[in-house]
């Protein structure tokens, strides 16, 4: 059992969710479990999941945008002997770095006031600092060969088209939920707000390795990229001839599972008009006081998310590591067909996943299905559901 204790020492109440946990949903940090000012809150559960990069973030209900901008995240960095066997960097500091990327908004007082106006609101909001685990300008000596680099898209609003200011390719080796089946060449990743993925990079070329993020908003697919901003730059120190011989495979990773159970249907719309509406799911915002619908425990369900807006929005569950099926009726790409928790969704686009839901049922405790643009769920793009 792992024990967590969480004291909010705020002066207001706060949550703290586990993102990309299986766990009990009383345990999950949702905005059903509000810690009050000056309480601890101690959540314990058995750790199920695969060697992988996770975080946690602020979940209080309505307040999520605020708190997580304001600094309440952390990640979790999870071990197993699966990982532990494969020839992979893994020595934390050394050739393994974990990097939180966020932007911020700074004001005079170089504070970093919380203040969406109507248009961050609708695009989520994008600061126009870049920070790598809270610093801007980072840079990284690096003496190894080849770097793994564990990255979370930490922003509230931001997309992030990572890519080397060169062109230099790299490999993904992890999604959301672990371990690929085999690593995957990329020149570029997009990552949405919420999302993880472990990457390899090759230093023995000896030169300075530019990383750069072009920055996508919700709103982007009609009002293009807000620019393309410097995230870190890896400074190798130390001469090499040649990198370690990169694994073939990594891990084995099962078909998604049949369908056991239902197929339900998410509508993403905006009521009204233009840049004044609500964002809904299936035709309502959350209503903290609404179930929205019960799983049955042990269900292997499909479920398709329809996008009948003209935005991006990362779409996220909690308690499942899931399986795209297809977008648009096509397969996923092989960097998106591992374990995945957050699935960016596109205008117009028609997703379909593969969920089981297993382990824990509660009749009286829900877990959260949202966009991940932390103002979009705010503003109520959100359902919940419980496990029976
Ligand atoms: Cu990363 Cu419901 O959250
Ligand atoms: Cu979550
Ligand atoms: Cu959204």
């Amino acid at each position: 059992m792992l024990r967590l204790n969480v004291a909010n020492r705020l002066d207001e109440a706060a949550a703290l969710h586990w993102h990309g946990l299986h766990l009990p949903a009383a345990m999950d940090g949702g905005p059903h479990q509000p810690i009050a000012p000056g309480a601890i809150w101690s959540p314990e559960f058995r750790l199920m999941q695969k060697a992988g990069t996770f975080w946690f973030h602020a979940h209080q209900h309505g307040q999520t945008g605020r708190h997580v901008w304001a600094g309440m995240a952390g990640v979790i960095r999870v071990e197993d002997e699966e990982e532990a066997a494969l020839p992979l960097p893994r020595t934390y500091g050394e050739d393994d770095f974990t990097l939180i990327l966020q932007d911020r908004r700074f004001d005079a007082d170089l504070q970093i006031p919380y203040a969406p106006d109507m248009h961050d609101r609708m695009s989520g909001l994008i600061g126009d600092r870049m920070l790598v685990n809270g610093q801007i300008g980072a840079h990284l000596p690096v003496d190894a060969p080849r770097i793994r680099l564990r990255i979370v898209n930490g922003a509230n609003g931001s997309v992030y088209r990572l890519h080397f200011a060169g062109g230099e390719a790299f490999h993904q080796i992890a999604s959301d939920g672990g371990l690929l089946p085999a690593p995957v060449s990329l020149t570029e990743a997009l990552m949405a707000p919420g999302e993880r993925a472990e990457y390899l990079v090759d230093l023995t070329a000896g030169a300075p390795l530019l990383l750069k993020a072009e920055v996508f908003g919700a709103e982007s697919p009609f009002a293009g990229s807000v620019g393309i901003r410097e995230v870190i730059e890896l400074r190798p120190r130390t001469a090499h001839t040649s990198a370690p011989e990169l694994p073939a495979r990594l891990v084995d990773l099962p078909p998604p599972a049949p369908q056991t159970g239902k197929t339900r249907t998410f509508a993403l719309a905006m009521t009204g008009m233009g840049l004044m509406g609500d964002f809904t799911i299936n035709g309502a915002r959350y209503d903290h006081d609404r179930v929205d619908f019960t799983v049955p425990l042990g269900a292997t369900e499909t479920w398709v998310i329809e996008n009948r807006t003209e935005m991006l929005h990362p779409m996220h569950i909690h308690d499942v590591q899931f399986r795209i099926l297809s977008r648009n009726g096509r397969p996923p790409q092989p960097r998106e067909a591992g374990l995945k928790d957050v699935v960016l969704s596109h205008p117009g686009e028609r997703l379909e996943l593969r969920l089981s839901f297993a382990d824990y049922a509660d009749p009286a405790s829900t877990y959260m299905m949202h966009c991940h643009i932390l103002e979009h769920e705010d503003a109520g793009m959100m359902q919940q559901f419980a496990v029976i």
